[in-house]
């Protein structure tokens, strides 16, 4: 019995990993379950009573050998995969997520709830000419909104211009496809306004083009109606109030049901419970010949809507220049937000 122990003793001892693996071996051969030490364990109610004692003191000192050396060399290898970068199960590191910007939120959201109606995003550029901003849009040559209060001005001749809005996107589009067309163009507009919590120089929109045969205004309204109910929600009812755009006939201006139940509604709708979102119409006749499209042949519909009032109506945004001052307590509020 003495041998046996004797031999254990200096096995441990002289033990020496080379890895993980061999330890572990290691651990279940002498501390593992049906490892020797429990067997010794067991059979210590066989040993004579007066061996008793030196046996249990020669085991608790096996134990405490195997012990040691299994923990000594699991804090090495440990240590050792750290450093290698190989644990696996290590959490991982801390890390500081960004978040997309609450304008770019609110795109993406339009663009898909559109995309699901079969609309293609379209772009055209920032910087454009005054016949894809105002002449081919029906702009007559004196309409105020040419005026130098209204448009930033790049230079006369050519006559660049920033876009004032994207409707310009529509005139590219027809010019360069054949119908069905079905686009939105979301992008940045420039108008040459006083900065205010309301209003800004710089701001976004998303316009809407359908072209193709047949084209309804009860199409147009069955479109905007399904947009809002993704967008505001099922109970959301919209109404289309008749206004005037140089590019459409007949033209209007949609309300969504906001509700009027507490004094925020009130203040958002002036106390109608409506909100107004965008321009629509069925694009001008004018405007499609304008454009390279066969008005006999074709008719359709546009809209257009600014993405910084559906911003702040969404995250309760009470002035308009929080979008552009890229203050990151503003901003990491929208972390995690997709
Ligand atoms: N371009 C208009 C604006 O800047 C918005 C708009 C209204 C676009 C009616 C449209 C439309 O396509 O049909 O205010």
């Amino acid at each position: 019995m003495k041998l046996e122990f004797d031999a254990h003793c200096k096995e441990i001892e002289n033990f020496v990993p080379q890895n993980a693996q061999e330890l572990e071996a290691f651990r279940l051969r002498f501390l593992g379950k049906k490892g020797l030490i429990p067997a010794l364990f067991a059979a210590f109610k066989e040993v004579p009573n007066e061996e008793k004692k030196a046996y249990g003191l020669s085991i608790n000192h096996l134990k405490t050998m195997a012990e040691s050396v299994v923990e000594k060399f699991a804090a090495d290898f440990s240590t050792a995969i750290v450093q290698s970068g190989e644990d696996l199960s290590r959490p991982a590191e801390n890390f500081m997520p960004g978040a997309l910007h609450p304008i770019t939120l609110v795109r993406n959201e339009i663009v898909r709830i559109f995309e699901r109606m079969g609309f293609t995003v379209a772009e055209g550029p920032e910087m454009e000419d005054d016949w894809h901003n105002f002449s081919a849009l029906n702009f007559p040559a004196d309409h105020p909104a040419r005026d130098m209060q209204d448009t930033f001005f790049l230079s006369k001749n050519p006559d660049w211009a920033l876009r004032t809005h994207t409707s310009s996107v529509q005139v590219r589009t027809m010019e360069s496809q054949q119908p069905p067309i079905r686009i939105i163009a979301p992008g940045r507009v420039f108008r040459n306004e006083s900065i205010s919590s309301r209003s800004h120089c710089v701001f976004h929109q998303v316009e809407g083009l359908y072209i193709d045969k047949n084209v309804s205004f009860a199409d147009l309204k069955q479109t905007l109606l399904e947009f809002a109910k993704a967008f505001f929600g099922d109970k959301t009812d919209i109404r289309l109030r008749p206004s005037y755009f140089p590019f459409t006939e007949p033209s209007a201006e949609v309300d969504i049901w906001w509700g009027l139940e507490n004094e925020v509604d009130y203040r958002m709708t002036k106390g109608t419970g409506w909100l107004e979102i965008m321009g629509c119409g069925m694009v001008d006749p004018a405007v499609l010949q304008a454009s390279g499209i066969d008005p006999e042949m074709y008719s359709g519909y546009a809209f257009g809507m600014g993405i910084e009032r559906i911003a702040m109506q969404r995250f309760q945004i009470p002035d308009i220049r929080a979008f552009y001052e890229n203050d990151v307590r503003f901003l990491r509020t929208f972390q995690g937000v997709l």
